[in-house]
């Protein structure tokens, strides 16, 4: 017979330690990330998002062609959803303590992905793709980076790289269906 585990903390440790440090909110004790290095990584993440905002909705307002509407359509989308990525970004580096920086003077410097005009609706499309390939790979390595020191903040990247895939996913359809070549081995 497996011999039982010893329980992990007991109840009263547990209430004893949660009644200490209560300035620190949701950092409590067993927390295993380094705090200040996990906002400077999100607050990273908070400007990539915000670049993509500003990206899309530009795209979104440029937009012309005669094909344009439904591409129109898909950016004003991803604006949106790029914006709720933000503030979920934004509302976490604030429960961890930090304080989360719009501005807008250094947002390209600290974002990731880049803030690139395109010359035509195939180049905007193209810009997108590229950005979204950015984020997916930035964000799968930021999971592999949090693993279990920092479940929270984990499980939100991964809500957010699940719709960035989506993304990146709709702006390689588009190309393949504005550029009519597919990318993809038949
Ligand atoms: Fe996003
Ligand atoms: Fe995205």
């Amino acid at each position: 017979m497996t011999p039982k585990k010893p329980f992990l903390t007991d109840v009263k440790n547990l209430r004893a330690k949660a009644r200490k440090s209560l300035d620190k909110g949701a950092v409590t004790d067993n927390y295993q990330g380094n705090v200040e290095q996990v906002i400077e990584i999100l607050q990273s993440v908070l400007a990539t998002e915000l670049v993509c905002v500003l990206r899309y909705t530009m795209h979104y307002v440029t937009a012309t062609g005669i094909s344009s509407d439904g591409v129109k359509a898909e950016f004003a989308e991803h604006a949106a959803e790029e914006q709720e990525h933000a503030m979920l970004v934004a509302e976490r580096i604030n429960q961890l303590g930090g304080k989360p920086d719009f501005n807008p003077d250094s947002l390209t410097a600290r974002s990731a992905s880049q803030y690139s005009e395109g010359k035509n609706l195939v180049d905007m499309i193209r810009e997108n793709l590229v950005a979204e390939r950015i984020a997916v790979e930035h964000y799968r390595e930021l999971i592999r980076f949090f693993a279990d020191h920092d479940p929270t903040t984990r499980v939100m990247i991964e809500k957010i790289l699940e719709k960035e895939e989506e993304h990146a996913n709709d702006m390689h359809d588009l190309l393949i269906a504005h550029e009519g070549m597919p990318m993809l081995k038949s």
